[in-house]
């Protein structure tokens, strides 16, 4: 299979420089340029230029609207699409992997949709959850590029299922983060010594694989950016948006968006979301002595 790449991101180099090591004949495309030239891996200039011989075109972008825009210059590209098999692994909107679905079946190709679960240190490894939805023998022919990125794999189901259910897991992500750097700044506040607090809710109620992920970042306080505030608060936003569809009263998820709105009026959406800490600090008035 010759696979096409678009989007270079933290998620998106990391996942195609596995198929590159895992012999598959790869081309990239990024809308910065730059990085697919710094990716070390054969690039196209364009997305016409990347679609041409390639049998299965993979993206990974930032969200709908991005996903929208690129699959809108694929589908006017003038390239006969019939026969080739596009993966979206962004994490969108049910109804944009629906509406995506439908725009390239319209056009003779297959379509995925197949958001992941796990950051960036999974996505290096091949470790990640994949959700898959689409038809289940395109699928199953596809299984060969999945093993290469992820751990575990589900199928879904009916087009919208995968991201729903990506949506749904990542209302825990943004609440479990919330709630730890509440708790962490908490224990900042009351002089408790930092690597203490963190040990024993890492023993206590605590426990997860986020503490695990985050813990070296809450306590350097170092907010690279392995996911970012805008990612998870994008990923709130469509998942209240389903929430109202399905008249469901989404309590945490609400709070948890309203700190991650703090989080961006004060400038810190590049930085990881490991960041919320800052606003925590910024409300409890915390100063680095107390
Ligand atoms: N980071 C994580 O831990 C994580 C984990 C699971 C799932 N996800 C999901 O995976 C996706 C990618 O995440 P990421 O962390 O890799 O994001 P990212 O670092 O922000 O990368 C986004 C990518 O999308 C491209 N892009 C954005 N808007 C575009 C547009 N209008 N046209 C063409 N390209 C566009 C960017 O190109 P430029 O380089 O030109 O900006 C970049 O390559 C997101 O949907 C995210 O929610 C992320």
């Amino acid at each position: 299979m010759k696979v096409g790449w678009i989007g270079l991101g933290h998620m998106g180099m990391p996942m195609v420089k596995n198929l590159a090591e895992a012999g598959f004949d790869v081309r990239v495309w990024n809308r910065s340029i730059s990085k697919a030239k710094e990716s070390g891996l054969p690039y196209a200039e364009t997305i016409k230029q990347l679609l041409g011989d390639r049998d299965v075109i993979i993206t990974m972008l930032f969200g709908s609207q991005s996903v929208e825009e690129v699959y809108g210059q694929i589908a006017s590209s003038g390239v006969p699409l019939r026969g080739k098999i596009f993966i979206d692994m962004t994490t969108v909107h049910p109804e944009t992997a629906r509406k995506i679905a439908e725009l390239m079946i319209k056009n003779g190709a297959d379509f995925l949709e197949a958001p992941v679960l796990g950051s960036v240190i999974p996505a290096r490894e091949g470790k990640l959850t994949i959700l898959v939805s689409g038809d289940r023998e395109t699928y199953e022919r596809c299984m060969v590029i999945f093993e290469k990125l992820g751990k575990n794999i589900y199928y879904m189901g009916d087009y919208g299922k995968a991201s729903t259910m990506k949506l749904i897991n990542n209302t825990v992500l943004g609440s479990f983060m919330a709630v730890l750097s509440e708790a962490f700044a908490f224990g900042k506040k009351a002089g408790l010594e930092p690597e203490t607090v963190l040990d024993i809710l890492s023993n206590g109620a605590g426990k997860s694989g986020i503490l695990d992920a985050k813990r070296e970042k809450l306590l350097k306080e170092d907010y690279s950016t392995h996911f970012s505030i805008a990612l998870i608060h994008k990923d709130i936003c469509y998942a209240l948006d389903l929430a109202k569809e399905y008249h469901f009263p989404a309590f945490m998820t609400t709070q948890t968006l309203d700190l991650l709105s703090s989080a961006r009026a004060n400038g810190l959406e590049e930085k990881d979301f490991s960041a919320l800490l800052e606003i925590y600090k910024k409300l409890a008035n915390i100063k680095e002595e107390t």
